[in-house]
């Protein structure tokens, strides 16, 4: 594992949106695994101001994302369909064919599921995937477990991971109860892994993901088992490791 540490987000950011620039500019057709949340916001931000100022050409770049909310149609504003159009693929070059979330309003999630999978394994699987990190050591919504999902899954959020996503709702009650993402199998065959980490609030599970045991009750943990694995993280994060 190679840990860099970045002095704030700003240099986080800066850091994984040239790691993505320069895989998209050694391979103009490449296949980016792409997350939502706080964390990635200003990486894509940077993306889209490389973008504008004519240094990155998307259009044939392919994206997967990791997961998407049951029960939330492509334009409800927490969706992660919008949250990706709004953050970044309204803003670059990107054939929006080429751009792929679960939908998380399929009448069959499982169908849809063994669809994602298909579609990922069509692209040719992913060449750099980068993550977020959840309190409790999710990584996409693959929430602790005594097992280790491969593919594409239906879950049931945990009430920690509900409680930590209310903050982008109304209410706590109006957060969706289950997602779709993809399994820990099909990101830890990406070509490149990247986890970014921010924040003092992410300092213990960052210790225990990247410090403790590698066990599925700490998905992150498990990507210590590819020895090319890259944490980025900034000070507040990594004080504990
Ligand atoms: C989002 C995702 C999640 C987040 C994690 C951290 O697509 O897969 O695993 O990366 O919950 O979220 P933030 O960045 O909001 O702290």
């Amino acid at each position: 594992m190679k840990v860099y540490l970045a002095e704030d987000y700003q240099e986080m950011s800066r850091f994984a949106a040239n790691l993505i620039a320069s895989r998209v500019a050694l391979r103009p057709e490449c296949v980016l695994g792409l997350a939502t949340g706080s964390t990635p916001v200003g990486t894509y931000e940077l993306l889209v101001e490389q973008h504008k100022s004519g240094k990155l050409d998307f259009s044939k770049v392919k994206t997967v994302n990791l997961d998407e909310y049951v029960g939330l149609p492509a334009d409800h504003d927490q969706s992660y369909r919008y949250f990706m159009q709004t953050n970044l693929f309204d803003h670059i070059n990107i054939d929006p064919a080429n751009t792929h979330v679960p939908n998380g309003m399929a009448e069959d999630p499982a169908v849809e599921c063994a669809r994602y999978d298909q579609v990922i394994d069509e692209l040719g699987g992913i060449d750099l995937q980068i993550l977020g990190i959840g309190h409790n050591g999710h990584i996409g919504f693959n929430e602790p477990s005594d097992t280790v999902p491969m593919g594409t899954h239906l879950v049931d959020l945990t009430q920690r991971t509900i409680q930590a996503n209310a903050r982008f709702f109304a209410s706590e009650a109006e957060v969706p109860k289950q997602a779709i993402t993809m399994g820990i199998g099909t990101i830890m065959s990406a070509r490149q892994i990247v986890v970014m980490a921010s924040g003092a609030d992410k300092a213990d599970i960052i210790k225990a993901a990247f410090a403790g045991p590698v066990m599925p009750q700490v998905p992150a943990s498990l990507l210590r088992l590819r020895s090319d694995l890259i944490l980025v993280g900034d000070r507040a994060a990594l004080s504990k490791l």
